[in-house]
């Protein structure tokens, strides 16, 4: 693990600098001389710390849908939650296997409907194989840890999210990382790099911003330098490229033996699990030796009956990924044309509005909720110090009615922080 892994996590979270100057390289005093201290102190004083900070978070339970409010918080894109065919496959499944994988996918977890799951996906992004595990974190950490080792470079864009950054962590390579989007930087590391491997890895759609990542520039890349080039497509699938088949598929390197797609099935699909997809040499590694895959319980039988019926739906409504991404850029015009910053033309679902200070981005926050509307508001350490935003999140099913609302509450926002371009 290099320094740079070490300030990312340090940049955005004043807490972990707190930890890291605490740790002293003095002779250790034996520890039964030490004061007995109560063990939860530290958390209480790091709890005090995140307070004064405005980075305390709450859980606030959801009441079905029943709250009333416009949900553009949720990562839904393409309002398939609810939909009585995905809830029927869900049901048929859990009718056919039970409510549980009952094992691991090596043991008893891998019904008929992972293996389907597994083939369907393949097909659907245009890739030789797939592996579905049970979360698409999971998946990140299984493809990069297992593809990734002591031999292999592992360059990494600076705002990967953070399942990427932890499978970075996981996989005892050094780690490079690198400029957001900055193909000529990856290049550079490819080049200098001392270990005979090499392995780049990257949000195909990064999930605050919605920007898209370079992945011809990244491909060609890794291609002149014998790499491989690993892509989370979890804000890209259902959404990006012909009929939502993701970002890799839309530049065109989908189906390259040098390109591994990584993807959760929570968002667009609607349901929960994930998977990496690429060349079956990749997928057989990650069953022979991917940890988390091997010793982790297969995805429940009732989540792999929703995410087909999903891709069921994607392949009978081939338009709604375009109405979700025609919803993205009706936001971020109401956006900017209020002078707030955001990403002006986004190629996904995800529109955020940056605010700044955590407590602007909580004030819009609530303004928004007082208007009737649902949305994200991301802090440190989930974005760097002085990016506080609203995650704003497009749905295809979204309405003229509900658009006119958030310009509304977009309006007061503009007004109210001071945020905006246009004062
Ligand atoms: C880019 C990205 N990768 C991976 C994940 C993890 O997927 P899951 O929620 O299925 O664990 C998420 C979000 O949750 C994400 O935003």
């Amino acid at each position: 693990m290099t320094g740079g892994t070490i300030e990312q996590a340090t940049a955005t979270d004043p807490l972990a600098r707190q930890r890291a100057d605490a740790r002293p390289d003095r002779p250790r005093a034996n520890a039964l001389d030490r004061p007995r201290a109560d063990p939860l102190d530290r958390l209480r004083a790091d709890a005090r710390a995140r307070d004064a900070a405005g980075l305390r978070r709450d859980l606030s339970p959801r009441d079905g849908d029943h709250d009333g409010l416009i949900d553009l918080a949720s990562n839904d894109y393409l309002g398939l939650c609810r939909d009585p065919r995905l809830v029927a496959g869900a049901v048929a499944a859990v009718r056919e296997y039970g409510t549980g994988a009952t094992g691991s996918r090596l043991v008893t977890g891998t019904t008929e409907l992972h293996a389907e799951l597994d083939r369907r996906l393949a097909a659907f992004t245009g890739t030789a194989a797939g592996l579905v595990f049970s979360s698409g974190y999971l998946a990140n950490l299984g493809a990069v840890a297992t593809l990734g080792g002591r031999d292999v470079l592992v360059i990494s864009d600076r705002t990967n999210h953070a399942s990427i950054v932890d499978a970075c962590r996981l996989s005892r390579s050094r780690v490079a990382i690198v400029p957001h989007r900055d193909v000529a930087a990856v290049e550079r590391a490819l080049a200098e790099r001392d270990e005979p491997h090499a392995l780049v890895v990257t949000d195909a759609v990064f999930s605050v911003d919605g920007d898209v990542a370079p992945l011809a520039g990244l491909h060609r890349a890794v291609r002149a330098h014998g790499a491989l080039l690993v892509i989370d497509e979890a804000h890209a699938l259902g959404v990006v490229g012909d009929g939502g088949r993701g970002a890799a598929h839309a530049a065109g390197i989908a189906g390259e033996p040098d390109v591994v797609l990584t993807l959760t099935l929570s968002k667009s699909l609607a349901s929960q699990g994930g998977a990496v997809l690429g060349a079956p040499e990749v997928i057989g590694t990650l069953v022979d030796a991917g940890r988390a895959f091997i010793f982790d319980t297969g995805l429940t039988p009732a989540a792999a009956g929703a995410a087909l019926a999903a891709l069921d739906v994607l392949a009978a409504e081939p338009g709604l990924p375009g109405r979700a991404r025609d919803r993205a850029r009706r936001i971020a015009a109401l956006a900017v044309g209020l002078g707030l910053e955001t990403t002006p033309d986004p190629a996904a679902a995800v529109v955020p509005v940056v605010l700044g200070a955590p407590e602007d981005a909580l004030h819009a926050r609530d303004l928004c909720r007082k208007n009737g509307l649902k949305v994200g508001c991301f802090r440190p350490p989930s974005v760097p110090d002085g990016r506080s935003c609203l995650r704003l999140t497009a749905r295809a099913t979204l309405d003229e009615a509900e658009l006119t609302v958030l310009g509304t509450a977009l309006e007061m926002i503009a007004r109210s922080t001071g945020r905006s371009l246009h004062t």
